[in-house]
């Protein structure tokens, strides 16, 4: 199946992506086909609530989002990966999810298969919890069907000690979709 990802990380080589790494690793070993958007170095303008669109039909700017709409509408599965800022999505994937007003409609017929993905520094019980809401909420009103959530606290920086539980926890859900 083809799987559209969208990473919401400004460090290349930071947590979330390190998991996304590891999550492609298991999906193409499944023969599935990728297609990976790093949202942060994308030019994305924040949705206006202008309604200019009406939620079915073109946006005022001009910039990278129709090209990231048309991949998610031509794909079966997609990924969000995410590293926790205050509680929550990065400002710069939130700008994105925030722009699919304009093809609400036809992101929730298609049904979608997806995986969410987290990365936060501190390990306590709290630190998922906003965004965990967030998630199912969202799942449930884009008409989602989830896959997975890997929600990994205690991930501050690359190497840390909990690193390799989460880098294999992401690569059998690579392998499992
Ligand atoms: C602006 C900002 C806000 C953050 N907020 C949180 C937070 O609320 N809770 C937390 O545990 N870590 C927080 N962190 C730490 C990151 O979530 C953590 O370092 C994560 O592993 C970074 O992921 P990345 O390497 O993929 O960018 C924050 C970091 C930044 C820069």
């Amino acid at each position: 199946m083809k799987i559209v990802i969208l990473t919401g990380s400004p460090h290349k080589n930071g947590t979330s992506n390190t998991l996304v790494n590891e999550f492609i690793k298991g999906a193409e070993e499944n023969g599935h086909v990728i297609k990976r958007l790093d949202i942060p170095f994308l030019k994305i303008h924040p949705c206006i609530g202008c309604e200019s669109c009406g939620m079915n039909g073109p946006c005022v700017f001009n910039d990278d989002m129709p090209d990231i709409l048309d991949a998610i509408l031509e794909s079966d599965m997609i990924v969000f990966a995410t590293p926790i800022y205050y509680f929550g999505f990065s400002a710069q994937i939130k700008s994105a999810i925030d722009r699919f007003y304009s093809k609400n409609g036809r992101i929730q017929s298609k049904h979608l298969k997806s995986v969410f993905i987290a990365t936060a520094w501190n390990n306590d019980e709290v630190v998922m919890s906003g965004i965990k809401k967030h998630i199912d909420i969202l799942i449930d009103y884009l008409n989602l069907d989830n896959q997975g959530l890997i929600l990994a606290k205690g991930y501050g920086y690359p190497g840390a000690s909990s690193e390799k539980y989460y880098k294999e926890e992401a690569y059998n859900l690579g392998k499992r979709v």
